[in-house]
């Protein structure tokens, strides 16, 4: 029945209710808080061109790769990279490929729900009034004061992650295509509104220069790694979230229209990010370099200039939170249909012991900014060598390993059906790039890192 039929998991509305759904997972904290903070980490402009380089010739094809094994082998991805090898012929081996992305996933969840947990933090913060006014001394010690204190984060990490829980147990449809569809253009109007403020108040042609003008000799190898992560972590490739939500659409939705459209709306909202955040962070003399806790500063310190900025802010990390939420029911999604579909397990068990497992992995995360501040590993904390790991070393793996199956292992006729180009030209260009392009590129980028040439 592979390639026909249902997944057992259900399958989606329509063809938007899986674009909002990837939308959402692709949008999130990569977009709004880890975008803007590793560009400012590697200098700006070149960094941004990699990246747009990256999506373009590796995330696009990738995402196109990732939906249609989704959609062929139409069950999680573990068990789809079992029953789709066998089928072709394959090694067994390719199944790793899926126990990868579920560790992977495992992995972000863990730090993501700590991150989306400052967000939610931020709400009552902003809330209170604690940022009217307040100058850029007193909103950096509020970021450090949260850091500082376990409690408080593990309490918002708990909270975060229940929510999530909660979604997934209900599975994944209903709920998350409501969320998407009125919070993500909020979202997008209140970014729309910080660039407003920003092109008056803030330094903005100098954010522009810094985003836009590229100066390479900024440029390391490391930065190149870097740039090709986020590519992946912002698209939501290479762990198998976006093959879970491609097993549940319909055989009649268009791949390549889906993941153009997907990719664009991901890409914009990074791009708006930058644009929002940059002008504030050198109007107010912060530090661009600032590191992971550069957003919550910046933006922070924005609202409190900015008139009705206490509305406006809270506004803002509650819809931040809630493009976190859409994002992490994602992540949670690849184990938890799997322990459904191998173990037998009722969907809320599922969820409860791949969601209890990241919160754990999680409190490292939590500790690293405190207890376990000065435990330094090739210069990361804890939560560092977790971001690292997965972002930079598992998701562009598990890319390039589906590109690999998709371009050389699945047979033709499979993947020319999956994607239903009219033109013929098309086709042969995506192949193109999974077989060759995609696989050269990535591994050159490693290499490169790794300082082999
Ligand atoms: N794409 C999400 C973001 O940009 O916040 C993060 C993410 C979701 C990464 C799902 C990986 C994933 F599978």
């Amino acid at each position: 029945m592979v390639g026909k039929g249902q997944s057992i998991h259900g399958q989606w509305g329509s063809r938007w209710a899986f674009i909002l759904a990837a939308t959402g997972s692709a949008v999130g904290l990569g977009n709004i808080w880890r975008f803007p903070y590793v560009v400012g980490d590697h200098g700006g402009a070149a960094f941004v061109l990699v990246y747009l380089a990256c999506i373009a010739v590796i995330g696009v094809p990738v995402m196109m790769a990732e939906i249609l094994i989704g959609r062929r082998g139409r069950q999680s991805p573990i068990n789809t990279m079992r029953t789709l090898p066998a089928e072709a012929g394959a090694t067994p081996a390719w199944q790793l490929l899926g126990w990868m992305g579920v560790l992977a996933g495992f992995i972000v969840l863990s730090f993501y729900s700590v991150v989306a947990g400052w967000a939610l933090a931020y709400v009552p913060f902003t809330a209170s009034g604690m940022f009217t006014g307040a100058d850029t001394a007193t909103v950096e010690a509020a970021f450090t004061g949260l850091l500082d204190s376990p409690g408080q984060l593990l309490l918002w990490h708990t909270v975060f992650i229940a929510l999530t829980g909660y979604v997934v147990s209900r599975g994944v449809r209903s709920g998350i295509e409501k969320a998407v569809r009125v919070l993500m253009p909020l979202l997008f109007l209140l970014l729309l509104l910080m660039v407003g403020y920003g092109m008056g108040a803030g330094a903005f042609a100098e954010a522009v220069a810094f985003l836009f003008t590229p100066d390479f000799s900024a440029l390391t190898g490391e930065s190149v790694l870097i740039a090709m992560g986020q590519a992946f972590f912002t698209l939501s490739l290479g762990l198998g979230a976006i093959m879970a939500y491609g097993s549940y659409l319909s055989s009649r939705s268009s791949i390549p229209r889906n993941a153009g459209i997907i990719a664009g709306a991901d890409t914009v909202i990074a791009l708006i990010a930058g644009l929002a955040i940059f002008p504030i962070v050198f109007a107010a003399g912060l530090d661009p370099q600032e590191g992971a806790g550069l957003v919550f500063v910046a933006l922070s310190y924005g609202f409190g200039q900015m008139p009705m900025g206490m509305l406006f802010g809270t506004l803002f990390f509650v819809l931040l939170s809630f493009a976190a939420w859409t994002s992490a029911i994602s992540i949670t999604e690849p184990a938890t249909a799997y322990l459904v579909e191998s173990r037998g397990w009722r969907r809320p068990r599922a969820t409860f012991a791949v969601a209890g497992t990241a919160w754990f992995v999680g409190i490292g995360s939590i500790l690293s900014f405190n207890y376990w501040s000065d435990m330094q590993i090739l210069g990361m904390n804890f939560m560092g060598v977790m971001e690292y790991l997965s972002t930079s070393v598992m998701l562009p793996l598990g890319g390039m390993l589906m590109a690999l199956f998709a371009g050389w292992v699945l047979p033709r006729s499979a993947t020319v059906q999956e994607l239903g180009f009219k033109n013929q030209g098309w086709y042969m260009a995506w192949l193109f790039l999974v077989r060759y392009v995609v696989p050269v590129a990535i591994l050159i980028v490693f290499a490169r890192a790794l300082g082999l040439f």
